[in-house]
């Protein structure tokens, strides 16, 4: 929503929340203090706010002013009840689009920007159908256009994606409501890279985008397993893959599994509508994607486990890296979680360094509270962690040192000088291809490197 302010002074941008707190931290006028770290995005809020962009709690007032509503709420996966594990959870986007039809005057038109289940737009009109003739205020009466504008930025360059994307998707079945959102978009994307399709491909092309991403991911990390066994390197390989153009060369890193909001809860809500219409063997073939990457989670864990003699129980691990990738602050799913908590299942006492995440963040995901440095007594059968703010502390006196973000500082670490401080024989663990392996191994370090054999 800053990128469009941004890209269209004359259109006045309104972003609502119920949680005061987190509007407060919009309105912030210290810029580093806004909720999402997103490389750039300071510079676009601080450009347009008060200007052509607002953030309120007044969702009311708000959506009774609007010609054109975004719901962008969140949509987890169901922890409970039909569905649990795989569907996922719409009760926000149910409210909103309650809350819409009961504030909305005149004609407004609805675009679901909340990655969605194929056929979701269904749910949210016949909300909106039922309001649909109301007069609200002194409006006009109700009427409302429904359509599918999926996102396909990724994190940590939101920005950059935005301001150029590949390509904007809109879904729907009312040309002149496309047409008006395509006129937004067109005021800085080229008219060839907005797609029009029906309501339903728009939602399912953003699920079917995602699942071949994580797939990509999938597939190169289970290659890496078999490099490690074979003697082959994975980025010589990807290299060699990627320069077949049918295949291309992006989204071809092996590492620890993929994170973040969207990859397994959009394959998971695949596998869900696969199964609902009777696909199972579609449905396993896209489980297949998900279990890959837990499998690669636990597997580096194991093996960390294994190459420090079969225990890490008492022994100190620093852990760089927590987000689910670099430049961003966001956790969601994050490999270094599953990693963190089986080695912390296994006794090992955790030095975490990650430059963007908080250690509340930290406790939260790993489900415990820190225990302060200095941690436990060497052999005591409990895990626990604490949180560190360089490398140079996370690395003091521990037997190993595990990459798990590919935050570019970890690429100039002074292995010289961190080797110093471990406890030897010391172990790198390199689960992002990032470090300088030589550098560690001219300190002293026994190194390991994801899909390296
Ligand atoms: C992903 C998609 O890339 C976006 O197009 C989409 O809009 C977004 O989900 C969404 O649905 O909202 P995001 O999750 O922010 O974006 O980040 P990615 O860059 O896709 O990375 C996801 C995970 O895959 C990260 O953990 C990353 O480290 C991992 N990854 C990515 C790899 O392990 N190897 C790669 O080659 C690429």
């Amino acid at each position: 929503m800053s990128v469009i302010a941004d890209r269209c002074p004359g259109i006045q941008v309104t972003v609502v929340d119920l949680n005061q707190a987190r509007i407060d931290a919009w309105n912030d006028p210290d810029l580093s203090k806004l909720p999402v770290y997103e490389p750039g995005l300071d510079a676009v809020v601080g450009r347009c706010r008060g200007r052509n962009l607002h953030f309120t709690t007044g969702v009311d007032a708000a959506i009774a002013a609007a010609d054109m509503v975004f719901l962008s709420v969140n949509t987890p996966t169901k922890t409970k009840g039909v569905g649990a594990g795989q569907a996922s959870d719409l009760r926000w986007i149910e409210a909103s689009a309650r809350q819409v039809a009961a504030c909305a005057q005149g004609h407004t038109i609805v675009v679901e920007k909340s990655t969605l289940p194929v056929r979701t737009a269904e749910t949210v009109k016949a909300i909106l159908t039922a309001a649909q003739g109301e007069v609200a205020g002194a409006g006009a009466p109700k009427t409302f256009s429904v359509l599918s504008n999926p996102e396909f930025l990724a994190e940590g360059t939101a920005i950059p994606d935005l301001e150029a994307p590949d390509r904007v998707l809109i879904g729907g079945e009312d040309a002149a409501s496309i047409d008006a959102l395509a006129s937004v978009y067109g005021q800085w994307v080229p008219q060839e890279r907005i797609l029009r399709t029906n309501l339903w491909s728009s939602e399912l092309s953003k699920l079917t985008a995602n699942a071949f991403l994580a797939q990509r991911i999938s597939s190169i990390n289970s290659i890496a397993a078999l490099c490690e066994a074979t003697g082959a390197d994975v980025n010589e390989v990807a290299h060699a893959i990627g320069a077949d153009t049918r295949i291309g060369s992006k989204f071809l890193k092996a590492g620890p599994g993929f994170g973040g909001s969207c990859f397994q809860k959009d394959i998971l809500n695949l596998v869900y509508l696969c199964g609902h219409y009777g696909l199972h063997e579609v449905a396993a073939y896209w489980q297949s994607v998900v279990e890959l990457n837990s499998w690669q989670q636990h597997r580096i864990a194991q093996l960390v486990v294994q190459k420090l003699f079969g225990t890490v129980t008492g022994k100190r691990i620093a852990v760089l890296g927590f987000a689910f990738k670099a430049d961003t602050n966001d956790t969601r799913e994050a490999p270094a979680i599953r990693i963190c908590q089986d080695l912390l299942e296994e006794g090992a006492q955790l030095a975490i360094y990650d430059p963007k995440v908080p250690e509340t963040q930290i406790a939260s995901d790993l489900g415990c509270q820190p225990l302060p440095s200095p941690v436990g007594s060497p052999l005591s059968g409990e895990g626990v962690w604490h949180r560190v703010t360089t490398p140079a502390e996370a690395v003091a006196q521990a037997d190993a040192v595990l990459i798990l973000t590919e935050w570019a500082s970890f690429a100039d670490l002074n292995w010289q000088e961190l080797a110093a401080q471990m406890r030897k024989p010391a172990w790198l663990f390199d689960a992002r291809s990032i470090a300088d392996l030589s550098a560690a191994q001219a300190a002293g370090l026994q190194v390991w490197r994801v899909g390296r054999g």
